[in-house]
Parts: C-alpha cells; sequence; structure tokens
C-alpha cells in the first residue's frame, strides 16, 4: 500500500478524560482504504524534546467524511503536546503504516481483547469484522470505572465485557483473569494492550490452538524499515515491528 505524508486537518480534539483524548483528521484527497492494525507516525511540532514521529494507530475511519481518528494517551511530552492541538490546526503524517490483523474465516469464534491504550486500533478492527460477517466478543480492560471509554461504540460491534482492577465496572482484575476464557469457546483471538497481557493471552491460545495475533508496541523511531530500532527477535529471525507488523501471529514470536 502506498505510504503518503500528509498535512491533515484537525476536524475535532475529544477529550474523553484525563489520560485519552480522540482527534479527528480530514485529508484534502482521498484517504486511502485502511487496514485494522496499521498505524500513523505523527509529527510533533514546535518542541526540540520530540524530534521523533510518533506511532499511533488508526482508531476509526469514515469514508464517507474522508476522515479517521486516532485515540491517544497522554503519557510523555510529545502525546501531551498533540493534545493541546486545536480544531483547524494541521497535523503532518506518514501513513498508512505496518501490516494488518488477518481476517478470520466465516463462521469462526473471535474474541477481541485490548488493556489501556491498546484499545485504540480495536474499534476499527471491530467494525471491519463486522462489515465482513464476523461479530466478535470483545474484552476491555481498565484500571477503574472513571477510566472506561467508548462502551457504546464497542458495543454496536458485538458483545462487550469489562474488566476493572479495582471492581467498580465489570469483573474485577485484569483482562487475563475474566471468566470469558473459562466460560466460552474462541477459535481466534486478538489483542492490543501491554506486553505481559499479550503473553498472557499467548499462554492461554497456544496450547489449546487458538489463532492469536497481537499489536505490538515496540519502541519506533522512522517507522518505515530504515532504522532498526523496533527490531523484534521471531523464530524466522529479525523483524521489524514497523513494517513486519505491528501485529504478529504469537507462533511467529519467541513468548
Ligand atoms: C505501532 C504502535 C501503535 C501505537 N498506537 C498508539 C495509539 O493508538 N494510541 C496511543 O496512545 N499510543 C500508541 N502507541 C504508543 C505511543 O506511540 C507512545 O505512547 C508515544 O510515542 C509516547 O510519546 P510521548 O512523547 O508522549 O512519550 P515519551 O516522552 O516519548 O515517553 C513517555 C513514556 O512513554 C513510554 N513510551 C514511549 N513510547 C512508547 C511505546 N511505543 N510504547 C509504550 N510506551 C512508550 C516511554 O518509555 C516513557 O516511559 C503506539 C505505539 C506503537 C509502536
Ligand atoms: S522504526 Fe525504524 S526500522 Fe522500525
Amino acid at each position: 500500500m502506498t505510504k503518503r505524508i500528509d498535512d491533515l486537518k484537525i476536524v475535532a480534539n475529544k477529550r474523553l478524560n484525563n489520560d485519552f483524548f480522540i482527534l479527528e483528521l480530514r485529508s484534502d484527497t482521498k484517504i486511502p482504504e485502511f487496514k485494522p492494525g496499521q498505524f500513523a507516525q505523527v509529527r510533533v511540532d514546535d518542541s526540540v524534546d520530540t524530534f521523533l514521529r510518533r506511532p499511533i494507530s488508526i482508531h476509526d475511519v469514515d469514508y464517507e467524511k474522508n476522515t479517521f481518528k486516532i485515540l491517544i494517551q497522554i503519557v510523555g511530552k510529545g502525546t501531551d503536546k498533540l493534545s493541546n492541538l486545536k480544531t483547524g490546526e494541521l497535523l503532518n503524517l506518514i501513513y498508512p503504516l505496518g501490516n494488518s490483523f488477518s481476517l478470520p474465516d466465516k463462521g469462526e469464534k473471535v474474541l477481541i481483547v485490548g488493556g489501556g491504550c491498546g484499545i485504540a486500533p480495536l474499534l476499527f478492527l471491530g467494525k471491519y469484522f463486522k462489515a465482513n460477517g464476523i461479530t466478535p466478543d470483545i474484552l476491555l480492560g481498565f484500571r477503574n470505572s472513571a477510566r472506561i471509554i467508548e462502551f457504546e461504540e464497542y458495543r454496536e460491534i458485538g458483545e462487550v465485557f469489562v474488566t476493572t482492577e479495582d471492581g467498580s465496572e465489570g469483573e474485577k482484575g485484569y483482562v487475563t483473569s475474566h471468566s470469558v476464557f473459562s466460560t466460552r469457546k474462541y477459535d481466534r483471538m486478538c489483542c492490543c494492550g501491554p506486553d505481559s497481557m499479550m503473553k498472557a493471552i499467548s499462554a492461554f491460545c497456544k496450547p489449546r490452538n487458538i489463532i492469536c495475533e497481537v499489536s505490538l508496541e515496540n519502541l519506533m523511531a522512522c517507522g518505515i524499515g530504515a532504522c532498526l530500532c523496533c527490531v523484534v527477535d521471531s523464530v524466522k529471525g529479525n523483524l521489524c515491528t514497523c513494517i513486519d507488523g505491528p501485529i504478529f501471529n504469537v507462533n511467529d514470536l519467541k513468548w
């Protein structure tokens, strides 16, 4: 897929809570057909501390409006600066980058699992599955009920399960301890979140022959396979997370 560098107009900057915000972006030219799991390299302007672009997933796409959204968690200087962007300002992106989650076969039972900012690529993924005749279950983990975001959007895609660490909503604990793992049978799991979470789900899937794809969030610099700073040690040798990933089948990882 052709990559482009674009100045996109910020149509909206919606604050969801203290940590998360969504930028809705419009291009002057027709946006490409995105694949779920792909990301953009976002330039953070006017800051000496944020020389490198920040990798951010495609969160949602509206082809009719010619817009797409990115969901960002404020964790440092770059994301904090992006959170202050105003409607009408321009944001420079290189996109779409990386590979994508695979499309399940018809009839497969699919569980989508996300935790923290790892939920970012999963809304578009869920919509993509639904548009292709797959209705997934969705399991989302948050620290507490005040941090739950976009619950209703996910409910339009499939059945949604939630965990909170303090038990203020859904089941108490981490996503990996949710009862859905013991009460329902799945053919495939698609995950994005902390490595520890994805490794636990991988360990659950492997002995049961459940297909498991994860989205790695390795640190990145160039995002286009030139600097090798995002290399992951796989059973196929060293792979770049930015071009060979960020989506990997766990059987290809040395987990
Ligand atoms: C393919 C990919 C897709 C991503 N998609 C999203 C997304 O949709 N939404 C989102 O909020 N974040 C996403 N991230 C993570 C995001 O890129 C980082 O949080 C961001 O670059 C941090 O920039 P910063 O300047 O705010 O933080 P910095 O000041 O650079 O760092 C602040 C803290 O965040 C940590 N950090 C920096 N980069 C990463 C990273 N890649 N992964 C985990 N921790 C990191 C640092 O170690 C440090 O502790 C993605 C990462 C990758 C690789
Ligand atoms: S980020 Fe440079 S090679 Fe992947």
